[in-house]
């Protein structure tokens, strides 16, 4: 039996406890991988004098595939994101973060579906700022036709290819005619121009954006977003279904990809065995489904669907972290889904 050998990166905070529990299920529904640790973030920092080091990045050029915990970065001094200079390094440009309801989770909203893709590579996002003298700081923002570009391609093939039926760009062209302005113009050439006007497009200012999310989100179906924007509405998104608990997400590149939840380290509640691994744990469903589409290994798809199975099972019958009103922690969710595979 062939098997794929994956970077496991555990991050930092939460990151290590719900890596665990996510390689136990991964485990049990008999998917076929293999693992191969490297480090990032704090923990390399501690390990290895650098929070990036090369042989991260090399393991997982070298693999194209990692399942990575989050990541803490400092806030208003010290290194510059980790994520950034991952996603940067590895041109991992399209982050895609599927938000659904699911069984057993009561939210203020029932039938969310829908998919933020974020351009990860680019924008202010990739904080370049600038002291020019005291009390005056700038933060450039930078756009690019070229990832402007094949993030909307990138974003109406997977319409296309998910049977979706609408993107809708949320963007600030009002403002920023320039770098907004270029990217909801190259979104609207390759709809024309590569033949995807068969899918619905609409491009709404985000503020207003913002505000019909929170009116009904299940009116939309596929966001497109700049960097920024893709961040925060992000968590906004997750919020509608369950939180940062219940979020997956994957970073997409044309030679590598990164599997990570959309939830950060934690901080407050690390290493007291309470995080919900659900959200890596669906990360590794989208990581093995993506394994099937590009590999044709259709016994990743059959492992995603037994996983997919147990949690849904899991939460119907109330098997829930705290983050969701139950009682179980870290290990315990996780032996909750097992015992569902096995049963
Ligand atoms: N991809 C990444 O690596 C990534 C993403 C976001 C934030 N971060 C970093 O994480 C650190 C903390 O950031 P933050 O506090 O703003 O965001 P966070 O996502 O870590 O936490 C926000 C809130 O959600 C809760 N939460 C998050 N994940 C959870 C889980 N799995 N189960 C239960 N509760 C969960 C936390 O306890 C906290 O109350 C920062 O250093 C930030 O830069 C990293």
């Amino acid at each position: 039996m062939t098997t794929h050998p994956i970077v496991l990166i555990p991050g930092d905070g939460i990151g290590p406890e719900v890596a665990v529990a996510t390689v136990r299920v991964l485990e049990a529904a008999r998917a076929p991988l293999t693992w191969v640790e490297h480090h990032a973030g704090v923990a390399a920092l501690d390990t290895l004098g650098e929070v990036l080091p090369d042989q991260t990045l090399d393991a997982v050029r070298e693999r194209g595939i990692a399942l990575k915990g989050p990541c803490t970065t400092p806030i208003g001094d010290g290194f510059t994101s980790v994520n950034v200079q991952l996603r940067k390094r590895l041109d991992l440009y399209a982050a895609v973060r599927p938000v659904r309801n699911l069984p057993g989770i009561q939210t203020r909203y029932e039938g969310v579906d829908l998919v933020v893709i974020r351009e990860n590579t680019e924008g202010l996002y990739s904080g370049i700022e600038n002291e020019i003298t005291q009390g005056v700081v700038t933060s450039l923002k930078v756009a690019t036709e070229l990832a402007s570009t094949r993030i909307g391609r990138w974003a109406f093939q997977y319409a296309r290819d998910r049977g979706r039926k609408k993107v809708t760009v949320m963007h600030k062209a009002n403002i920023m005619k320039l770098t907004d302005g270029m990217f909801i113009r190259c979104a609207r050439s390759v709809r024309e121009a590569e033949g995807f006007t068969d899918i619905e497009y609409e491009e709404v200012i985000i503020d207003a954006g913002c505000m019909k999310l929170v009116q009904d989100p299940t009116q939309f179906d596929v966001l497109l977003l700049e960097n920024l924007y893709g961040d925060v509405l992000s968590d906004l998104c997750a919020g509608f279904v369950g939180g940062l608990g219940v979020t997956p997400g994957a970073n997409i590149g044309t030679d590598c990809a990164v599997f990570e939840a959309v939830h950060g380290s934690a901080p407050d509640i690390a290493g007291k065995g309470v995080a919900n691994p659900l959200a890596l744990i669906m990360s590794g469903v989208m990581m093995l489904n993506h394994i099937a589409d590009t590999r044709g290994d259709e016994s990743c798809r059959a492992a995603a669907g037994r996983i997919r199975d147990a949690y849904n099972q899991a939460l119907s019958d109330g098997q829930k972290t705290r983050d969701l009103g139950g009682q179980l922690g870290t290990e315990g969710f996780a032996s909750a889904l097992i015992e569902r595979i096995a049963g």
